[in-house]
């Protein structure tokens, strides 16, 4: 990832020094998650039949764009279990030893928490099959024809994995959880509800319209709507009298050039390559990537969904389309035939695009 990023405040991915507020921001149960009304109702019913019958539920997989609250739900899924909770991350498992050590040393119904699944080494995961399935892995003694497997078994546990590409995992992989949840944007009456939230934990008074200015601008990402709150804070109090009033929002997030929409600088990056220097495409994402001098993966990842679901940039099989909407926030009119196929033009947050692959 590239390090400029990080210091961007409307930035999806966690800063570096900000896990500590972020842990005592995390909602630890989930009656205390805001928004994902379905996927919460969902996974109410896994858990809670899973005590019922005294067993570890199904693996869960959780997908969708950073600071949406995956690794926040998979806490929450070892405290409602009343589970120990262990965690690590896809790029950390390298062999599949490594893995193999951690999954003999789980407890009966420990939730293991892998994050960035879909970036764990081959060999590992295929380890993981079938731990998975029967809880049981094969250790591999010895080299070439004198190898033999020893098969030990695991305590039942269960696997949260979490991933921003769901579409990047084998098939296989993904046919062993039970239960996939795809966390989506949230809309601002959701992120009011977690900046009220926050703002209690941190002590910050709030107006409900100071709520909203800041949910506004915060990219649907509750994340980022933390981060926001805290600098308008710092702001308020030096400022103002300390109270976030939607004024006092307002020109605090001016202060820190956020967007009105909330883009961050990648996201307005890809726009401005997209619109000034492809006429607004169709255009490959390879070569938009290549234009923000950003790797595909973060293009696709983080850029694009919100992008996506903002009504700017449509996903079009003859590459990416900036849509009227993305053209007018920049300043600038679209060509009179736009380019840009159906469901264009839809600013703000539109239904479901065509296009989104
Ligand atoms: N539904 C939610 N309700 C309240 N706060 C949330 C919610 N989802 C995320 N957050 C906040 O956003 C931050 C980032 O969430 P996190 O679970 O780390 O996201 P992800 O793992 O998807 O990147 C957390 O510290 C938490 O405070
Ligand atoms: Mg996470």
């Amino acid at each position: 990832m590239d390090g400029n990023l990080d210091r961007d405040v409307v930035s999806p991915l966690p800063e570096v020094d900000e896990t500590d507020i972020e842990a005592s921001l995390r909602p630890k149960h989930l009656s205390e998650f805001v928004g994902q009304p379905k996927v919460r109702e969902q996974l109410q019913v896994v858990l809670e039949s899973a005590l019922r019958r005294n067993r570890p539920p199904d693996h869960v997989l959780l997908s969708g764009p950073p600071g949406l609250g995956k690794t926040s739900l998979a806490m929450i899924i070892a405290a409602e279990l009343g589970a120990p909770f262990r965690l690590t991350s896809g790029p950390a498992i390298e062999r599949a030893g490594d893995l193999a050590a951690l999954l003999t040393s789980l407890t009966e119904g420990e939730v293991l928490f892998i994050d960035e699944i879909h970036r764990i080494a081959r060999p590992a995961e295929e380890l993981l099959y079938m731990a998975m399935e029967d809880f049981r892995v094969d250790i591999i003694v010895g080299k070439g024809p004198g190898a033999t497997a020893i098969p030990l078994e695991l305590a039942p546990f269960t696997l949260v994995g979490a991933t921003t590409r769901a579409g990047l995992l084998t098939g296989p992989l993904r046919d062993r959880f039970g239960f996939t949840a795809h966390m989506d944007f949230y809309d601002t009456d959701e992120l009011e509800h977690v900046l009220t939230r926050s703002a209690q934990l941190l002590g910050v008074s709030v107006t409900g319209d100071g709520a909203a200015e800041i949910a506004s601008r915060s990219r649907g990402t509750p994340r980022i709507a933390n981060r926001l709150l805290r600098r308008v804070r710092d702001f308020a109090e030096v400022r103002a009298d300390g109270v976030v009033t939607s004024q006092v929002a307002h020109d605090a997030l001016a202060v820190y050039d956020v967007d009105e929409l909330g883009l961050d600088r990648l996201d307005k990056a890809v726009l401005d390559a997209l619109v000034r220097r492809f006429g607004g495409g169709p255009v490959g994402v390879s070569t938009l990537a290549v234009a923000v001098g950003e790797e595909i993966e973060t293009v696709e990842e983080v850029a694009e969904p919100f992008l996506v679901r903002a009504g700017l940039l449509a996903r079009t099989p003859r590459g990416r389309v900036a849509t009227p909407a993305a053209w007018h926030h920049l300043g600038l009119t679209p060509p009179s035939s736009p380019s840009a196929g159906p469901g264009s033009g839809t600013g703000g947050f539109a239904g479901p695009t065509l296009f989104d692959s």
